[in-house]
């Protein structure tokens, strides 16, 4: 069934002379076994989104739905625990949220705390830490001893050894070097296609027309915007309002426009822009 969001508002700090409001009234849906991202200027809402999808927020107005269970302002956390088992979300710099005293410890914490035992525990962490391409050598170490990108791939598997059905990325691979920007959005790639949902908040529109299923272009608060990312990037001068971008082989298509070619519709991917000359 996936996650629908209806009418959802979000305001941080409501009540206090600090209160400030995230969201306005979203409505939208994140269809089970797609590839949604969401894109947006800096401070639009993207991450206060996503811990609303796994019950981390509660919405102040309209709710949230996961499967069958309806997430609102009164929701009770013993309600929501199942959410957070099926919904992983891993944070804009997960690195933070690291704690144990081993690598091992602290991938192995989260299916612990949801009843599985040790052993289980710790077998799931190992296969989890396999998939981020973490070497065994580290797993004894301390968390915090480990590069940022290694670190980034433990908090990582923390998450995948949880099983979860979707799994929420904000920014994963912010201020990762380029091979490892690359063998993260192929793990990412890989479990979409063996089943599970992702949703992926990115700032790179190349990620969004290499990867993504549906996409939601977010601005103060406001969903602005949704659709395939074929259709969403037909509209560059609504995403440059927005202060957003095109995949770059587009902007190379609009450029060439300039100079008189045209194109049908405008490409988003490399392996389109070559069909389309090839065929041309
Ligand atoms: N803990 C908080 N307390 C108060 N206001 C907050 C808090 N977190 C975010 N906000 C505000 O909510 C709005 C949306 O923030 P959010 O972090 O969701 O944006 P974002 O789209 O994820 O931005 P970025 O691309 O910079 O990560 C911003 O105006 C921000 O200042
Ligand atoms: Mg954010």
């Amino acid at each position: 069934m996936g996650i629908s969001l209806e009418n959802v508002s979000y305001t941080y700090q409501a009540g206090t002379p600090f209160e400030g409001r995230a969201l306005f009234d979203m409505t939208t849906t994140i269809k089970d076994g797609s590839y949604t991202a969401f894109i947006g200027h800096t401070g639009s809402g993207k991450s206060t989104i996503m811990q609303l999808l796994n019950g981390l927020y509660l919405p102040t107005s309209g709710h949230v739905q996961v499967d069958d269970t309806i997430i609102t302002s009164q929701s009770k956390n013993k309600e929501i625990k199942p959410i957070r088992k099926k919904v992983g979300l891993v944070f804009q710099f997960p690195e933070s949220q690291l704690f144990a005293e081993t690598v091992l410890e602290d991938v192995s914490f989260g299916p612990q705390n949801f009843g599985i035992s040790k052993e289980e525990a710790e077998q799931r962490a190992i296969e989890s830490l396999k998939l981020v391409g973490l070497p065994e050598e580290f797993y004894k170490q301390n968390p915090f001893d480990l590069s940022g990108g290694q670190m980034r791939r433990a908090a990582i598997a923390g998450i995948l050894a949880m099983q979860p059905d979707i799994l929420v990325l904000d920014e994963p691979t912010a201020g990762l070097d380029p091979q490892g920007r690359k063998e993260l959005m192929t793990l990412f790639k890989q479990l979409h296609l063996s089943g599970m949902t992702i949703v992926l908040v990115t700032h790179l529109m190349d990620d969004v027309a290499d990867y993504a299923t549906a996409v939601n272009v977010m601005e103060k608060g406001h969903l602005v915007l949704s659709g395939a990312p074929k259709e969403v990037f037909q509209q560059v001068t609504l995403l440059r309002e927005k202060q957003l971008g095109v995949p770059k082989i587009t902007e190379f298509a609009l450029q060439l426009q300039k100079k008189g070619y045209h194109f049908e519709s405008l490409p988003i991917t490399m392996e389109e822009f070559v069909e389309v000359l090839a065929n041309g």
